[in-house]
């Protein structure tokens, strides 16, 4: 089976980590967002994945074809003049979606969740209709798609983003599609949930599958966070020999085997740590990611923060509300940042006591 990635965006909802490293390229839990999906379409033996790119990241081509190669998959990136939104790159792609007569899958880059791909597919041929869509449950639907569908799962509404309450069962941004669904989309910037799905729901040609377990959007800072405490309790679940256990880890932590951790530091829960991270005595860290080659000094005290790429925290500093680094932050010694969103390569020599971008 094939899948299609849709890649485009600029990942704004995400800065200041987009301004290094395009959004699906960005680790969480230590693999970079994209590379956690396409292990599970290869995992249900998906062998060409074509990426929809509404940029050129030549970095981000180089880097994911030696993935591809590992996995032993085709990978194919499309590339659009103009960004065609969510499903214009179907249709500019649709020679080789209809090559075969199998459905193939469609996915947002930016979700992560214990990937139903196989239970998908066998839904999907069991009701034999044009579309199936995975659907979740959410608190705050008015961010999202929100879907109603009867018991047996068929669409009767689809309606994008609503101003006002329908449901909380929501598009959580995977899809199984027939290659019919191409005379449906024409060549032009076209949403997929605003001007496809009304129209296939209408026809009868829609279907909505539950997600069983945790699923997240995790395009912006906050619910990053949120989704890595969920994907952290979901390997507890699953491998939890890839859990960090030791002298003063608390809870569910992830740190990569090249990471050094210093004596009488506390680090849980919810924590993950990149690969030559320097961590150095007495530091507390909790719910919070660290990239690559990043060092946190002694004493300091971080919550509820991503640490950008290769940034240094001083010692006996306090991060916490939220705060993003981006690539190459210096924090001075003995600062408070609280809520700060911080540029590539900046320095900070005073305290951030209130939620800002530092530029
Ligand atoms: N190639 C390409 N071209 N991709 C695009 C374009 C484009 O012009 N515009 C957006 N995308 C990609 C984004 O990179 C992302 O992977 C996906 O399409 C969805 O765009 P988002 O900007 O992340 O949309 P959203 O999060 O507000 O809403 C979407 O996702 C929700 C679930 O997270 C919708 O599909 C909602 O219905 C859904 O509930
Ligand atoms: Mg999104």
């Amino acid at each position: 089976t094939r899948a299609l990635i849709l890649v485009g965006g600029f990942g704004t909802r995400l800065r200041p980590l987009t301004l290094s490293c395009p959004k699906p390229l960005v680790d969480f839990a230590n693999k970079p967002i994209l590379l956690h999906q396409i292990e599970a379409l290869v995992d249900a033996g998906v062998v060409q994945v074509i990426l929809a790119v509404s940029y050129r990241a030549e970095q981000m081509e180089a880097e994911l074809q030696l993935h591809a190669e590992r996995l032993g998959i085709e990978l194919i990136f499309s590339h659009e003049n103009e960004p065609l939104g969510t499903a214009g790159p179907l249709a500019l792609v649709k020679d080789k979606l209809q090559a075969s007569s199998e459905p193939f899958y469609v996915l947002n880059s930016d979700i992560i969740c214990d990937f139903p791909f196989k239970q998908l597919e066998a839904f999907h041929r069991n009701h034999g209709k044009e579309g199936t869509i995975v659907v979740t449950k959410v608190e705050e639907p008015s961010k999202y798609g929100v879907v109603v569908y009867d018991e047996a799962g068929a669409i009767e509404s689809f309606v994008e983003k609503p101003q006002e309450f329908i449901s909380n069962k929501i598009n959580a941004g995977m899809y199984i599609f027939n290659p019919s669904i191409l005379d449906r989309i024409p060549l032009k910037p076209t949403s997929i949930e605003k001007e496809i799905f009304p129209a296939m729901a209408s026809d009868h040609q829609l279907y909505a599958m539950e997600l069983s377990g945790f699923w997240m959007d995790v395009g912006q800072p906050k619910d990053f966070l949120t989704g890595m405490c969920l994907y952290l309790t979901s390997l507890r679940q699953s491998h939890p020999e890839k859990l960090y256990n030791g002298p003063g880890i608390v809870g569910n932590v992830l740190i990569d085997p090249t990471a050094k951790i210093g004596d009488g530091c506390r680090i849980g829960p919810n924590v993950t740590i990149g690969p030559n991270v320097v961590i150095e005595d007495g530091v507390c860290i909790k719910r919070s990611t660290i990239l690559k080659e990043a060092t946190i000094k002694s004493h300091s005290w971080l919550d509820s923060c991503i640490i950008g790429w290769r940034s240094t925290i001083g010692r006996w500093v306090r991060v916490e509300g939220i705060t993003v680094l981006g690539e190459d932050v210096n924090v001075q010694d003995e600062l408070y940042v609280n809520g700060g969103q911080v540029l590539p390569h900046k320095s900070i020599s005073q305290s951030v006591p209130d939620p800002q971008i530092i530029m």
